[in-house]
């Protein structure tokens, strides 16, 4: 079933939907070549737990406004979720090709088993399948094209969602996990797996719900434009808003004007594929920029990521007893008001760096206690290692771009970050997801990513768009899309040109 996509471990692949899309590497020769990958050794698999544990930012966890923090908005970092839910998944996936349960058995896969054996669970092409699903089934009516995506819409070709005053939520169902779950009734489990971004997934389907409104037909011509237009709305601020926000945006205007200079589908066969530097490694960037406890509304205190008192809880919300209400929906005290994740009183992203939120290392959703995939650090360090994802350095030199120095690396590290760093000359070859983070922090002071992580991340989501014909870059004749904005509606309400004006839109509270 489709709802099961989640980062839980043990989850079969009859279990979930699979769009089952091609992974490959940006740079397959580093990819195989012993010398642009970590050495084969269980004491560099030792080395990427202490670095991971090294990385656990323990402070300034009452202050609201941490020193930690950027000066982005806080919106940001679950928009990169909720983009990272739409175009990757399973690269988390406990199979053969990449078993991080046993410590002793963890050897990097050859590159060309990765690429065979794992796949993609979405369709890579910033469609919100994680919204529509593979949609209502208008083919027919037949019991074949009745799909299990059905259930995400009503009659009148709307997508399901609870309101109730103030109270926005996604439909539930409880079912036992062996503990009661309110599982979400949605394309992709992952979007309610934290309080967060399931508040953005319920306005993503409001967004959706809203443009259907406002057209004139049929309900499936209805559904069929809404679609087109909430899918462009969104992937013009996803280059214009969100990739600005993250990214040198001298390098997000390059790659605009001039295409992708390494990833283009004919690096993958010719099939679009997602690259496997970008899944395991780059796009994870956005974990750095979580916060620790987010205020969510003007009613409540803050929230912690991870409340080991009770109460209310920002990971893992769905088993939680404490943020439901009787009807089984989120209680009015988890409700978000936006002005809280965007604007001038938002709260802010952590820095893009090498600390990250120390909650991050108990993932409520884990094995408890796992000594690497309970903590959201090592799972990246070791994830990458075991599917063979080049270092900082060898990404650096197949692009062209001069890498950061040991001593830009270790100079003004953390000390115990750079301790462990040193002693298992991850400074000469970095993690890539470590060395993309540091290099943030070294080049853009913790504000945005750096020329390497710019440049995957920039390449990644606005080749996709080039590459599909469906895209708003590639539909520049059809009257909804302008230079500035896509026009959902007549009047400045309806010109969605950034997150803020697709959420506002959508009923976000607050904008
Ligand atoms: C509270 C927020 C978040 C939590 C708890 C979380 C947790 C996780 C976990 C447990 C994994 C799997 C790790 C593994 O075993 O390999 C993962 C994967 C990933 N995360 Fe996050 N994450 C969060 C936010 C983000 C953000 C903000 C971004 C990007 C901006 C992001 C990007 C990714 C990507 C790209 C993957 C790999 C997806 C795939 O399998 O292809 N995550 N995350």
């Amino acid at each position: 079933m489709f709802q099961k996509i989640s980062h839980s471990t043990g989850v079969t692949d009859e279990e979930e939907i699979l769009f089952s899309t091609p992974f490959n590497y940006l740079f397959p020769e580093a990819a195989r070549s012993a010398a642009c990958l970590l050495p084969v050794s269980l004491n560099t698999i030792q080395g990427l737990k202490a670095l991971g544990n090294a990385m656990a930012d323990n402070g300034s966890i009452g202050d609201p406004a941490g020193q930690g923090d950027s000066q982005i908005d806080a919106l940001f970092t679950y928009i990169g979720q909720f983009i990272d839910h739409d175009i990757t998944a399973r690269t988390d996936r406990d199979t053969t090709i990449s078993d991080l349960s046993n410590e002793s058995a963890i050897t990097p896969a050859n590159p060309d088993n990765v690429i065979k054996t794992l796949k993609n669970g979405r369709r890579p092409q910033l469609d919100l399948d994680s919204v529509f699903g593979e949609g209502p089934g208008l083919a027919g009516s037949t019991a074949q094209a009745k799909t299990q995506s059905q259930i995400l819409y009503n009659n009148d070709l709307k997508l399901n969602l609870f309101k109730n005053g103030s109270r926005i939520d996604l439909p539930r169902q409880q079912i036992n996990n062996p503990d009661p779950v309110q599982q979400a009734i949605i394309a992709d489990g992952r979007n309610d797996e934290n309080l967060n971004i399931s508040q953005i997934q319920a306005l993503f389907l409001s967004f959706y719900n809203h443009v259907y409104d406002v057209l004139s037909g049929t309900k499936e011509e209805k559904y069929i434009r809404a679609r087109q237009l909430v899918r462009w709305s969104y992937q013009y601020a996803v280059v214009h808003d969100y990739l600005m926000a993250v990214c040198d945006r001298n390098i997000v205007l390059d790659v605009l004007a001039n295409g992708p200079r390494f990833y283009s589908s004919t690096a993958g066969k010719g099939e679009t594929f997602m690259p496997l530097e970008f899944s395991v490694a780059a796009f994870r960037f956005g974990h750095s920029m979580i916060r620790p406890f987010y205020k969510l509304n003007n009613t409540n205190s803050a929230v912690h990521l991870v409340n080991m008192a009770g109460g209310l809880q920002i990971l893992g919300p769905n088993a939680r007893a404490d943020n439901f209400d009787d009807d089984g929906q989120f209680v009015s005290g988890l409700m978000i008001n936006w002005s809280n994740f965007i604007g001038n009183s938002a709260q802010k992203a952590r820095k893009l760096d090498t600390k990250i939120a120390h909650d991050l290392f108990t993932l409520p959703f884990r094995p408890s206690g796992d000594p690497i995939l309970s903590s959201l650090t090592t799972s990246n360090l070791v994830r990458g290692y075991s599917l063979s994802i080049p270092t900082g350095q060898a990404v650096c030199d197949a692009m062209g771009i001069i890498p950061l120095s040991p001593s830009e690396i270790t100079s003004t590290e953390d000390p115990a970050i750079a301790a462990v760093v040193t002693a298992n000359n991850f400074d000469t070859r970095s993690p890539l997801w470590y060395y993309l983070l540091r290099e943030a922090a070294v080049q853009q002071g913790g504000e945005r990513l750096g020329e390497a992580g710019s440049r995957i991340v920039a390449e990644t989501l606005i080749g996709l768009l080039k590459q599909d014909p469906n895209s708003y870059m590639n539909n520049l004749h059809d009257p909804a899309i302008t230079d500035t904005h896509i026009e959902v509606t007549g009047g400045a309400y309806g010109k969605i040109s950034n997150f803020r004006s697709l959420l506002k839109f959508g009923g976000a509270a607050g904008l």
